[in-house]
């Protein structure tokens, strides 16, 4: 299922169980994270083969492992795989605003599959960061399996509404596109404060980020 392209092993969890010593699992375990963390990247064309039912279904496995303060939890999950209405929400979506319309997915590049997350309000309203969490570790299961991803948050949530049939207790935190990436983003230090990203000459996007030595302090701030 990964892409031959893919810096990462096919199976990332149980290489890590396979270990026996515990030490030995813990380095191997948090080598290959770290591998899957800084490789991942969003995702905006994506190869039109399809995913398995089951694998979508572990991802929600992913999110609903993620942390939740105080362990309340108010999220729910609507997998979207049936084509028609992939398309459908397909129009609900917002892509890349810093670059839009350039890497909004053609018709032949659209994702295959969404994963719809819900807050339920009478649960926890407020709790877009618990959706961050279980989002992350959607977005890294994937990853896990070459699967790429892109984090929706600019959304019609009322055509989602009702195109889905969600009932009017639930907010719309985001959507989860998936499907095979036919892009390699990459990701570099920012040059300066704009982290924009940007197309190159061959239309590869890049994707910026704050060096470290900018963003990290030990013991106190501004000491590096
Ligand atoms: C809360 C949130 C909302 C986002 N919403 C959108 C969106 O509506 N459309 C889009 O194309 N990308 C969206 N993204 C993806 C970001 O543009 C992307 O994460 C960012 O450019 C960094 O790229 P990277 O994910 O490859 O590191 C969103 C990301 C987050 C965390």
């Amino acid at each position: 299922m990964i892409l031959s392209s893919s810096p990462i092993p096919p199976n990332f969890c149980s290489l890590a169980a396979n270990k026996n010593k515990a030490g030995e699992q813990w380095n191997l375990f948090a080598m290959d994270i770290m591998d899957l963390i800084k490789t991942r990247r969003s995702v905006r064309r994506f190869s039109q083969e399809k995913l398995d039912r089951n694998f979508l279904v572990e991802l929600v496995e992913a999110a609903r492992s993620a942390p939740a303060a105080a362990n309340v939890q108010s999220l729910e999950y609507i997998v979207v795989d049936e084509p028609k209405i992939c398309q459908e929400l397909f129009g609900t979506l917002m892509w890349a605003w810093h670059i839009r319309p350039k890497r909004k997915p053609a018709p032949n590049q659209r994702p295959v599959a969404y994963i719809v997350v819900l807050i339920d309000a009478e649960i926890k309203k407020d709790a877009a960061v618990d959706a961050a969490a279980a989002i992350e570790n959607i977005l890294l299961a994937a990853w896990g399996k070459g699967v790429g991803s892109c984090w929706l948050g600019v959304l019609n949530r009322e055509k989602i509404s009702q195109i889905l049939n969600i009932d009017e207790k639930y907010y719309i935190d985001s959507v989860v596109a998936l499907g095979k990436p036919a892009e390699k983003p990459v990701m570099e230090d920012a040059a300066g404060e704009d982290t924009k990203y940007y197309l190159d000459g061959n239309d590869v996007l890049h994707i910026p980020k704050r060096p470290l030595k900018r963003i990290l302090h030990f013991n106190k701030f501004g000491s590096k």
